[in-house]
């Protein structure tokens, strides 16, 4: 097999392994998304027809073993805005955007704002969260290098952790176990109903 035919082999490989998001709706709520469900969990985003806006709505849901979720909106840990959320009671929730600079905790990124919506709750085996994420689409990492989320197709990073109970936006945890990739369909997450999501 020639170097250029494995390349291509190997790409399609690892490529085709990904999650990809698909068309999915809130049961709830009238929103619709393209998520992926994985791990029990569903991470869900849906955005505007303007492929210059910024923000998008996202929607977490997550057995309540897990006391928080965390969804890089880039492939990577290091560098990309990083949404973390996690019920801070049965009737509250704590979300953060959050980003660092390497393999360590991430600071707070206050240029992006995360705003919670109607629909989040508790349940006895699951909680959910319906946000917006303004100033979320493009942002700056520590060294002035722009970042910005793909307008038609974005491989972006989740990871859960089962302590850590967020008390406040800037809350610390613990390396998480396990990272799960996926593919998110930014082209087909767009709606001309963006703007009834919020
Ligand atoms: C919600 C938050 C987090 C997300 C979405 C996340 C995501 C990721 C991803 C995708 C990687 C693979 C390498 C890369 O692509 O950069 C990674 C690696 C890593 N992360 Fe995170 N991470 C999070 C939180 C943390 C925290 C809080 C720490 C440390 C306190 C940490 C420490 C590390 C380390 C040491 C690695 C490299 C070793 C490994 O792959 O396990 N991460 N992370």
């Amino acid at each position: 097999m020639s170097l250029k035919l494995l390349v291509i082999t190997i790409l399609y490989a690892v490529t085709s392994a990904l999650a990809q998001t698909h068309a999915w709706c809130d049961p709830d709520t009238p929103r619709c998304f393209q998520a992926i469900e994985s791990s029990d969990l569903t991470i869900a985003a849906a955005f505007s027809n303007s492929t210059t806006a910024t923000d998008f709505v996202g929607e977490i849901i997550s057995p309540v073993s897990n006391k928080w979720v965390g969804v890089s909106l880039g492939s990577r840990m290091t560098n990309n805005l990083v949404v973390v959320v996690g019920p801070s009671s049965p009737t509250a929730f704590v979300a953060s955007a959050r980003m660092s600079s390497g393999f360590q905790p991430s600071m707070v990124y206050p240029i992006a704002k995360i705003t919670q919506l109607s629909g989040s709750r508790t349940n006895a085996t699951h909680w959910k969260y319906v946000f917006r994420c303004e100033r979320c689409l493009s942002w700056t990492d520590f060294t002035g290098t722009p970042h910005t989320v793909h307008p038609k197709s974005q491989v972006q990073a989740v990871t859960w952790g089962t302590t850590a109970q967020p008390s406040n936006p800037n809350f610390g945890f613990s390396i998480p176990d396990t990272k799960l990739l996926f593919a998110l369909d930014v082209a087909s997450a767009r709606t001309a109903n963006y703007s009834s999501y919020f």
